[in-house]
């Protein structure tokens, strides 16, 4: 029983340490953002206030089991507005709340501080059911390592969801070369007339 008792013990410290090490280096990973980048202040600010087309279009077809979209790097929420009223909306970001300006106001809106990297490992820790969800990012997983990229869209899979979009550059651009996820996996459309370079790759299940 006493060995129990300290195997428990020691379970608990490791996982309180486990708990405080990722708070830290969350804590460091935002001060850092805050002090040495501005980049994305005008997606913060409404600057950005009109939603994709391909969400225009989506949003009279989407299937009835879904209930609640996820916008990786949400910005100011231009994104959400098909969607208001008819889907709970999720927004991640890396900018503190108090700094986004939405473009208008929500319902059912619920929005977290947390990265794609942050919300990948809480997804690999938890059970979280995602089979209601529609995943989204408009410019956000091309900034993140094609490691977590892959370890987001696995962990995504897992978790039951099967409603993907992402818009991201990823051709015949140095830059954002690092979106490799959905090649392989994903129907590849062209849908910016006149623009060659931004592509949607969805994959909405019935
Ligand atoms: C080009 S902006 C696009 C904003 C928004 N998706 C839109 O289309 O209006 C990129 C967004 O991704 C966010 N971002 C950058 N790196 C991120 C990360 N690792 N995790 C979550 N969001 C991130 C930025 O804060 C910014 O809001």
């Amino acid at each position: 029983m006493k060995s129990i008792f300290s195997e428990l013990k020691t379970k608990l410290r490791s996982f309180s340490l486990f708990i405080l090490i990722r708070d830290i280096k969350n804590k460091i990973y935002f001060w850092y953002q805050n002090k040495f980048t501005d980049r994305f202040a005008t997606w913060y600010d409404g600057s950005w206030n009109q939603p994709e087309d391909c969400l225009i279009n989506l949003a009279p077809r989407l299937p009835s089991y879904l209930k609640e979209i996820i916008d990786l790097g949400c910005g100011s929420g231009r994104n959400f507005i098909p969607f208001n009223g008819k889907l709970n909306l999720v927004g991640l970001d890396i900018c503190e709340e108090s700094r986004i300006k939405w473009v208008q106001n929500f319902q059912n809106l619920k929005y977290k501080r947390l990265s794609v990297e942050q919300f990948t490992e809480y997804l690999e820790t938890t059970d979280e059911d995602l089979s209601k969800s529609l995943i989204f990012s408009s410019g956000t997983l091309m900034y993140v390592s094609s490691e977590y990229q892959k370890r987001f869209y696995e962990i995504c899979l897992k978790r039951g969801c099967r409603n993907f979009i992402f818009n991201e550059y990823p051709i015949s651009s140095q830059k954002y070369e690092r979106f490799k996820l959905p090649s392989d996996t994903f129907e590849l459309k062209t849908y910016r007339i006149g623009n060659k370079v931004p592509v949607a790759h969805i994959r909405l299940d019935k």
